[in-house]
């Protein structure tokens, strides 16, 4: 039996962790469960899955008054205190943006497998992310499906026999579009993606493929390869996703229909795979054609200042994800367009220069300054666009 501390269990990636846990009860078994402050949804959650240890991060939320063995806490130390609690064996971050850090580190430092969907995590962090796992011994099990296709593409091959990693991206919902008809995408268009159902951080991060570069970026970290050697592909299908090229030239992927499910069973099941009866569906003939095509890095800058900013190192990635969530924001609530995304970002990575971050106070620190950065040029340009149109 695999105790499980889900963080973020009312987000997308939670609920579906939920479910694949609902199938396998003699499996696995939720022994916390955390979110930030929707606390109707957690308690219903509490309810059907009864946990040890419900956690809301926000404090100001009143906790529910509670009769069942089920214990509440909240505050940010709470959410740390799940993270690190010896009654668990993995913990599945669920987290979404850079506060993901602490408890990713949290969670290795105190020697637990982390399950890891918070690519913010490595991508702000990276390097103190591997320090933590190295020093305790702890494994990270990505739950990306391009990573963990990768994951399952390397087992029982040597590390350093590979070439090159290929990326996959569906390409997200605006796909196609050019930069002058970008510039007409609202909130709405850019929420609604074609083959992924997940939370909007993530879907806007597709629809700009930001998410894109910060999965390279992840990919870096975890499989130690140089920038120049992770590429990424447009696969509208999102049907392989990933592949890995070897020194002999042979090239292996792995397949399947487009769900969470399925490497987040992995996640918490590995190196061990469990029989799944939902998820077992694939079928070559409904999942052709199969295309790919080359990212439209003119439409879509974010993708190469992403990459760059991992390539630059030291500050640059902590940065640019900082900025981005700033820049997500400020479009989802209306306040910049679509491929202003791009000048929010740019800005936060000059704001903060190089420098090396060798403590998680370094890069609290960056990612600070990045965000005054963004707010500020996200305010200016919001205050430019009210006086186009006043
Ligand atoms: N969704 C996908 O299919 C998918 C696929 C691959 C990777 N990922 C990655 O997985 C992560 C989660 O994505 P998602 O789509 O599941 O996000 P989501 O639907 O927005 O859910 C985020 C979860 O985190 C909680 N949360 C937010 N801010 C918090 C804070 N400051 N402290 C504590 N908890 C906080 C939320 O709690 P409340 O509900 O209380 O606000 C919610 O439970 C992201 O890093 C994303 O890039 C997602």
């Amino acid at each position: 039996m695999i105790r499980v501390a889900i963080l973020g269990s009312t987000g997308s990636i939670g609920k579906s962790a939920l479910q694949v846990i609902a199938r396998h009860p003699d499996h696995f078994q939720v022994v916390t469960l955390a979110a930030n402050r929707r606390v109707e949804e957690l308690w219903a959650q509490v309810g059907r899955f009864g946990p040890q240890r419900a956690v809301l991060a926000d404090e100001s939320v009143p906790l529910p008054a509670s009769s069942s063995p089920t214990r509440w806490t909240s505050g940010r130390q709470a959410l740390l205190a799940a993270a690190a609690d010896p009654e668990v064996d993995v913990v599945l971050n669920a987290l979404v943006g850079a506060t993901g850090l602490e408890p990713t580190l949290t969670a290795l430092e105190a020697g637990h497998r982390l399950a890891l969907a918070n690519k913010e995590s490595l991508v702000a962090g990276g390097a103190l992310v591997l320090q933590a796992a190295k020093m305790a011994g702890s494994q990270i099990v990505p739950i990306d499906s391009e990573h963990s296709a990768i994951l399952q593409c390397l087992e029982g091959t040597r590390r350093d026999s590979v070439q090159r990693l290929v990326l996959t991206a569906s390409g997200g919902p605006l796909r196609g579009r050019n930069r002058e008809q970008l510039w007409h995408v609202r909130p709405e268009d850019a929420l609604r993606h074609p083959t992924w159902d997940m939370g909007a951080k993530i879907t806007i991060d597709s629809a700009t493929l930001a998410n894109k570069a910060l999965e390279v970026i992840e990919a870096h970290y975890l499989y130690g390869l140089a920038y120049d050697r992770i590429d990424a592909v447009v696969h509208p299908q999102s049907i392989i996703h990933s592949f890995v090229e070897f020194v002999d030239g042979s090239v292996l992927s792995q397949l399947g229909f487009p769900t969470m499910e399925l490497p987040i069973l992995y996640a918490l099941s590995y190196p061990d795979r469990v029989e799944d009866e939902v998820l077992r569906t694939y079928d070559p003939v409904r999942s052709s054609p199969l295309t790919f095509e080359e990212i439209d890095q003119e439409a879509f800058p974010l993708f190469g200042l992403g990459v760059e900013a991992g390539a630059k190192g030291g500050a640059a990635p902590a940065a640019y994800n900082a900025g981005n969530e700033i820049a997500v924001q400020a479009f989802l609530e209306g306040r910049i367009r679509f491929p202003e995304m791009v000048d929010v970002v740019s800005e936060a990575i000059d704001g903060v220069g190089v420098g090396q971050l060798t403590s998680v106070e370094d890069v609290l620190a960056v990612d600070g300054t990045a965000r005054a950065v963004a707010t500020e040029v996200a305010h200016r340009l919001g205050e430019a666009r009210m006086g186009t149109t006043s």
